[in-house]
């Protein structure tokens, strides 16, 4: 079963986790565009394609690709419709072409703490939001949360205002461009993969990412420092298609479901520990990282909290205190 694709992917160097697909058996195919290992989406991945080939043996076999080996995250959303692949998780920032709705999740400063996130994604409000692409064709699976987001340039950051003038790559969302507006800086919007190559080649000057994805895309080697802001949620959508679902046999598809379940609560449940191994594994590798003190921090909130209006419209006000109301 070894495709064109893969064996490219594994002439280059990356890494490609195969499962043994027998003949007769679905073939899932899971695409995303971290790290395959050590970080939280790369794990959750692995975990779930272990338990489906053990447990579905037979029926199915899930097969992950990593690294952008198969779709970056553009690319992916298409690929689910048109049935090239039946798994994908990108971050609900990338979902603008799709729902303005999951604009909640980039308010910066909207979450304090991972376990303020654990606790919307409980809720109804967050478990509705699941299906906000039911009508282009998507079903949300469930949440990974990811990690907070901290900011690194080629300059120290310590005020927002530190950013003036700076360029800083952006996933593929408007909040994070009015967020970077808001410090002065200009946003320039790109896949995930060429974050390394431009901020090494100075095509931009900083960015903004989980410690997870910092430590495995050596974004610090080439960055000043990274500041520890948490100023934003970094979470993906788990996403199949509709069609796909609703093909499966009954009893599969539960099968199938339940997997996914208890995988996505496995995979929340160890991500504060994974992003906190890995902000450590930046400070052994030699990165410098800032901490801010409480009047720094203040000011960040500050100079970013009128983007929120700026996007109320699209989220809707009770989203919005919904997501406030599990700080407290
Ligand atoms: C990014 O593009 O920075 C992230 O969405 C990558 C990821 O999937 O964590």
């Amino acid at each position: 079963l070894a495709t064109a694709l893969t064996l490219g992917a594994m002439a280059l160097g990356t890494q490609t986790a195969m499962a043994a697909c027998d003949d007769g058996e679905m073939v899932i195919k899971f695409a995303h565009v971290v790290a395959a290992t050590g970080h939280p989406k790369g794990d959750a991945a692995t975990m779930f394609a272990d338990r489906v080939n053990e447990e579905m043996n037979g029926v199915a076999c899930m097969e992950v690709f990593p690294n952008s080996t198969l779709f970056d995250d553009d690319k992916v959303m298409e690929a689910l419709l048109l049935g090239d692949v039946q798994l994908a998780a990108p971050s609900l920032s990338k979902f603008e072409a799709y729902t303005l709705k999951y604009r909640l999740f980039d308010l910066p400063f909207l979450f304090g703490d991972l376990d303020a996130v654990s606790r919307f994604f409980a809720t109804d409000t967050a478990k509705d939001l699941l299906l906000a692409t039911e009508d282009v064709g998507y079903t949300g699976l469930g949440y990974w949360s990811s990690g907070l987001k901290q900011f690194s340039a080629n300059k120290p950051l310590l005020m927002p205002e530190d950013g003036n003038g700076l360029k800083f790559r952006i996933q593929t969302s408007d909040v994070a461009e009015a967020m970077i507006n808001a410090m002065g800086g200009s946003a320039q919007k790109l896949a995930f993969s060429e974050v390394y190559g431009a901020l090494q080649t100075k095509v931009v000057d900083g960015q903004e990412n989980t410690w997870s994805n910092i430590y495995t895309q050596k974004f610090f080697e080439v960055q000043d420092g990274i500041t520890e802001t948490n100023h934003q949620l970094l979470a993906y959508l788990l996403v199949t298609s509709t069609e796909w679902l609703d093909s499966l046999d009954a009893e599969v598809r539960d099968q199938f479901l339940t997997i996914a379940e208890e995988v996505t609560i496995a995979a929340n449940d160890s991500v504060a520990a994974q992003e906190a191994a890995n902000r450590q594994n930046i400070l052994d590798a030699g990165g410098t990282i800032r901490e801010l003190t409480e009047e720094q921090r203040a000011a960040w909130i500050a100079a970013m909290k009128p983007v929120w209006a700026e996007f109320e419209g699209d989220i809707g006000a009770d989203n919005i205190a919904a997501a406030e109301a599990a700080n407290a």
